[in-house]
Order: C-alpha cells, then sequence, then structure tokens
C-alpha cells in the first residue's frame, strides 16, 4: 500500500471540484477524479500528472446510487486506501415554490443530499481500516440563510449541516473528521448566467465586495481534509467574503 494519502472529488470536471482536485494534488494527494463525463477528467488527469502529481479517472453520475457506491468502492481496493472524501458535485434546478415539479425536487434531492449519504456510507468502512478519515461536503449559504427561487436547493445543502454533525459523531473516535464548506457566490459554470444586476446586488451584501474564485474554496477544502485539522469536525464553515457571517 503506497503511503501516499487518497482523495476522492465528486464533480472534479471544472469549477470548485476542479480547484479543489489541483490543490490536493498539489499538496502531494492522489486525487481520484470523478464526474460525469470522461473527456475533461482525462485532461485534468493529464494536468495534474504534467505538473508531478498523481491522478486516477473515475467517471460516475452520482445520482446513480449503486454505481456511486461502487465507485467508492472501487477506489479502496485498487489504491489500497481511501483518507479523502470530498462531495463537491451539485446541481440547481431553480424555481418559485409555487411552480417548482416534484421533478425539480427529487432531481436536486437525490443528486445534492442523497449521493451524500451513499458516498459517505461507502467510504466509512475503508477509512476505518486505515484509522484515518477525512470527509468534506460542499453546501452553501442557500443552506444558511436560504435564497428565494432555491427550496430545493437550499434543503439539501442545509441538510447537509445536520448529516455532517452526526457523522462526525459516529465516526470521530475512529480518527475520521467531518466537516462542511458552505460557498457563497463563486465564479463557475453554475453562476455565470446570472444577470449583472443580481451579481451586483450580490456583491453589495457582501463585505469584501467582490466574487470568489473556485480557489478560494479549494484552500478551505485543503485545511479541513488536513492532517493538521484532526481537532476540527461537525463544523460548517462559511466561505462567502462575509455575506452571512453566521
Ligand atoms: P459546476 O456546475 O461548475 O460544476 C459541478 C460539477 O458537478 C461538474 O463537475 C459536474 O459534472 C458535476 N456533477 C453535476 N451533477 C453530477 C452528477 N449527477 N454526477 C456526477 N457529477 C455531477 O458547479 P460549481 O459552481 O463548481 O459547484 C460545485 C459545488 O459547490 C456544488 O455542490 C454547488 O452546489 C456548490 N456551490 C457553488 C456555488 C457557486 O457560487 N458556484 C455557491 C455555493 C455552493
Amino acid at each position: 500500500m503506497s503511503d501516499q494519502r487518497v482523495a476522492v472529488i465528486t464533480g472534479a470536471s471544472r469549477g470548485i471540484g476542479r480547484a479543489v482536485a489541483l490543490r490536493l494534488a498539489k499538496e502531494g494527494r492522489h486525487v481520484v477524479l470523478s464526474a460525469r463525463s470522461q473527456g475533461p477528467l482525462d485532461e485534468l488527469k493529464g494536468e495534474i500528472e504534467a505538473a508531478g502529481g498523481a491522478a486516477t479517472v473515475k467517471a460516475v453520475d452520482i445520482s446513480d446510487r449503486a454505481a456511486l457506491a461502487a465507485m467508492i468502492e472501487s477506489v479502496a481496493s485498487e489504491l489500497g486506501r481511501l483518507d479523502v472524501l470530498v462531495n463537491n458535485a451539485g446541481i440547481t434546478r431553480d424555481n418559485l415554490i409555487l411552480r417548482m415539479s416534484d421533478e425539480e425536487w427529487d432531481d436536486v434531492i437525490s443528486t445534492n443530499l442523497t449521493s451524500v449519504f451513499v458516498a459517505c456510507r461507502a467510504a466509512a468502512r475503508p477509512m476505518m481500516k486505515g484509522k484515518f478519515g477525512r470527509i468534506c461536503n460542499i453546501a452553501s449559504t442557500s443552506g444558511l440563510v436560504g435564497n428565494a427561487g432555491q427550496a430545493n436547493y437550499a434543503a439539501a445543502k442545509s441538510a447537509l449541516t445536520g448529516f455532517t454533525k452526526t457523522i462526525a459523531r459516529e465516526l470521530g473516535g475512529k480518527n475520521i473528521t467531518a466537516n462542511v464548506i458552505a460557498p457563497g457566490f463563486i465564479q463557475t459554470d453554475m453562476t455565470k448566467d446570472l444577470p449583472a444586476a443580481v451579481t451586483d446586488h450580490v456583491k453589495a451584501l457582501m463585505a469584501v465586495r467582490n466574487l470568489g474564485e473556485p480557489e478560494d474554496i479549494a484552500a478551505a477544502v485543503a485545511y479541513v481534509t488536513s492532517d493538521d485539522a484532526r481537532f476540527v469536525t461537525g463544523q460548517t464553515l462559511a466561505v462567502d467574503g462575509g455575506m452571512t457571517m453566521c
């Protein structure tokens, strides 16, 4: 078994997940890059390896429970260990409550919440076996303070806090920590189509008066998944330029 820690990152093909993968690889982790489509993951793997890092690609649709669990199990069996899990992949299907369809609700709950349960359940055993684990679930400030048009998304992201605190309590005695990072507005594909009026409004709500970059989230993930953060667990850290301060 290699002594290099193995970190699985879902939604690694772009945006925040991509930045997290690059950061963890730079810090010496063997990163397992996961998302739906293989092409961008292969490209990222090439970039990481060219910089001297180690990466493996595992394409999977996280809304497929069996496929997601099998992916996590295959990492532990093929690489011999699983140390870090970053549940980052997520979607939005925004609509006001009066118009929100069952499908919009179910898609977001399945992708943003149920997948985190499935991945953590599958990862817990190899982490216990390795006597080390760092779980980081990516939520959102929408889950902390709500956001009109995002009842499904805010419900899923908010639920991650209670879920993460609970597994932190269950697994803490095994040297496994679990924390939530709640990004504010970060410049990625998810936010690129917002009208200028919305981004201007959001900037005005922020203490730092600017949107964040994926690397701002990656830095926080790097800390809570580091060996140094062994005494930090069950926390939700908003990385939002001082938008919520809660
Ligand atoms: P993005 O839309 O740029 O990237 C999302 C990633 O998740 C992509 O790699 C995509 O392939 C993957 N993904 C989506 N559905 C998937 C599925 N069913 N199976 C496998 N992979 C899937 O999003 P972004 O902005 O990088 O967001 C990453 C995380 O951060 C999400 O959980 C999002 O909710 C959260 N977040 C983002 C904020 C922002 O301002 N960009 C703010 C707050 C939270």
